[in-house]
């Protein structure tokens, strides 16, 4: 009963690599996420699969997601949206250190595992352990009929259709839809009011729209990837919801074009990574208006000072920031919590066009498996 996604049953249509194609078919794949699961009346959201009931729901206390890679930075957004919506502590695991750690669980927490391929050997291996101690196990699974969707107790499925580029893109979107609506539905049982339920539903819709206007902006892509081809290390940063985008967009990086790139959150900077900085090392800044905008472009200016090369994802029209910077990438004005989900897919091209530049072979980059499958 397994769906076996071979390449050569897959189109590549219009586009040169799967990866591209990938990232230009998040609008679908967003609008696959949402569908059939807003319940607007309630401002709440449903999912067919979970299979626990509101009361059981109610009675949860803390949540754990364990997973690996790409669905690792998922997670970390996941944990944000389940602390800010739910006021429900959460913590993200990497699956290959949960399954030896013996960290505590206990009858309260919600346990899930995030996988696109379903079949990850060391997240496969959190979900066996957890299940072993006798805890329910719950997945976000892109891969219908995986051993990680057969072994769960229940879950989600992503819908992202297949994901044929090893790095992975489109089920990384999907997965952050998914684990926003989750959010939403547990906020919704305990403290999240109907109007914010409400915003937070309006801005998911919105999304595929969005995303189709960051898309179009990938001749400005292209040309910040002609920045950075030169050079041997960048450094991708952000802060709050964008510091797992930071952490993605280097992970992309490093996967595609084997440039050595690390994520930091932005204020940790000045604690050891600006002591990389010079002329020849870019730094990404994920800076979409919000929060603590202000103190970013302070951290912008210490690089400047240091003569760094900077490339900032903003929000349009921020001339503030278009100024301080060599490049502005602009994504929509959006919701605070689904502005990382925008902020994401310039990275997602910028890693295509730095690889592309540099003639790698993108859809199957040296020493990386689409999934693992040994430990
Ligand atoms: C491999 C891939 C990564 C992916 C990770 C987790 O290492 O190269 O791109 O993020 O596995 O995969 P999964 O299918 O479990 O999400």
């Amino acid at each position: 009963d397994r769906i076996d996604w071979k390449p050569d049953a897959v189109e590549l249509g219009r586009f040169e690599h799967y990866m591209r194609k990938e990232i230009h078919e998040q609008p679908n794949t967003v609008r696959d996420a949402l569908r059939g699961r807003l319940r607007l009346a309630e401002a709440s959201a449903q999912f067919g699969g979970l299979n626990l009931t509101a009361r059981q729901l109610r009675r949860v206390r803390r949540v754990v997601f364990a997973a690996c890679g790409t669905s690792w930075h998922a997670a970390l957004l996941g944990e944000h949206y389940i602390e800010k919506l739910a006021h429900l502590p959460a913590e993200v695991e990497y699956a290959s250190e949960f399954r030896y750690r013996n960290a505590p669980l206990d009858d309260q927490t919600l346990f899930f595992v995030l996988s696109q391929s379903g079949e990850t050997a060391d997240t496969l291996g959190a979900l066996r352990e957890a299940r072993r101690r006798g805890f329910p196990t719950l997945a976000i699974v892109n891969t219908v009929g995986s051993t990680i969707a057969r072994e769960a107790d229940g879950g989600v499925y992503l819908h992202a259709g297949p994901e044929i580029g090893v790095a992975s893109t489109k089920a990384f979107t999907s997965q952050l839809v998914v684990l926003a609506l989750l959010a939403l539905h547990l906020g919704r049982l305990r403290h999240l009011s109907y109007d914010e339920g409400r915003r937070l539903i309006a801005a998911l819709e919105e999304l595929p729209d969005q995303i189709e206007r960051v898309l179009a902006i990938e001749p400005q892509v292209e040309e910040a990837a002609h920045r950075m081809v030169q050079a041997t290390s960048a450094l991708y940063l952000g802060r709050d919801l964008n510091f797992p985008i930071a952490l993605e967009g280097a992970l992309k990086l490093k996967e595609i074009s084997y440039l050595h790139a690390e994520g930091y959150p932005t204020a940790e900077m000045k604690h050891g990574p600006i002591a990389l900085i010079d002329p020849a090392t870019p730094s990404v800044f994920v800076a979409p208006r919000g929060g603590l905008h202000a103190k970013t472009l302070g951290n912008i200016e210490e690089v400047r000072a240091r003569k760094g090369p900077v490339l900032a994802v903003g929000t349009q029209g921020d001339d503030q920031l278009a100024r301080l910077v060599d490049q502005m990438l602009p994504i929509p004005e959006a919701h605070p919590l689904t502005q990382p989900i925008l902020a994401c897919v310039p990275l997602q091209l910028l890693a295509y066009h730095v690889a592309r530049l540099k003639g790698c072979d993108i859809d199957k980059p040296r020493n990386l498996a689409k999934s693992v499958t040994v430990e």
